[in-house]
């Protein structure tokens, strides 16, 4: 069976103190789930802090980094690379559609940051999806997947977190509905191998994500928003692994 994922995506939100703050909430809040991978991903800057905070205690929860370089090293100021952020990450998000819109990313960039990733010994999390609603376009989604994971050989597909997320449904008012993402995913799955998560990813609250997770095919959600709130992120952690007990 795939392991349930959550990932928390802070964005370009908190400040230091923040940041600990609601680490730690994370941290005691969690602590008692069983059976769901817990992922952080903070900005990048408090990644030792927050490594600091949940390992003193216990670690159950995992990092990761929102992004990297494709290349490990060179003269690019202001950027991050893998090697970086090993020590402290086990996980990083490839192709998130906020990089892929703002900063021009296209999947032959993401291509080369999963394989960096993979190298490295990080796991990717790799986000796809389609820019308008429309159903139709799983074609060109399926295509974005398989161009994002050229460089990488089908023996590494089990160290993928596939993220679909409808890039219409990223900081909106309303999630894509189950069934969509559903219909969406399984053509994805077709890409991968058996063993890889796919989760799904857009106004995820803890008022609907059991109607995504009660589902086999989609293996937990990542979490923009709502995952700055700590009570309302638990309440998600606990709402997967109730649900994925159930299946
Ligand atoms: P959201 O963000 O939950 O705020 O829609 C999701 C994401 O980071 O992709």
């Amino acid at each position: 069976m795939r392991r349930p994922i959550v990932v928390a995506n802070w964005k370009m939100y908190t400040n230091l103190s923040d940041a600990l703050v609601l680490a730690t909430s994370v941290r005691d809040g969690t602590e008692n789930i069983s059976g769901v991978e817990m992922i952080i991903c903070p900005p990048v800057i408090w990644l030792t802090d927050i490594a600091e905070i949940i390992q003193r205690k216990i670690s159950h929860l995992a990092l990761g980094a929102q992004n990297i370089h494709y290349l490990s090293e060179g003269e690019y100021t202001g950027e991050i690379s893998a090697p970086m952020v090993k020590d402290t990450a086990k996980y990083v998000i490839v192709g998130h559609s906020e990089r892929r819109k703002n900063f021009a990313e296209t999947n032959s960039i993401v291509a080369r940051k999963v394989a960096t990733a993979i190298d490295t010994g990080l796991s990717p999390i790799v986000c796809v999806g389609e820019e308008k609603k429309d159903q139709n376009l799983a074609g060109e989604i399926v295509k974005d997947l398989k161009d994002s994971l050229a460089h990488i050989a089908a023996k590494d597909y089990k160290k993928l977190v596939i993220a679909y997320e409808p890039v219409w449904a990223v900081g909106a008012k309303e999630p894509a509905t189950p069934e969509y993402a559903s219909k969406v995913i399984n053509q994805l799955r077709e890409v991968v191998s058996a063993e890889t998560p796919i989760i799904y990813g857009g106004t995820v609250d803890s008022s609907n994500v059991y109607e995504f997770v009660r589902r086999p095919e989609i293996d937990g959600v990542l979490v923009g928003r709502t995952s700055l709130r700590a009570k309302e992120f638990i309440k998600i952690c606990r709402i997967i692994e109730e649900y994925k007990k159930i299946i």
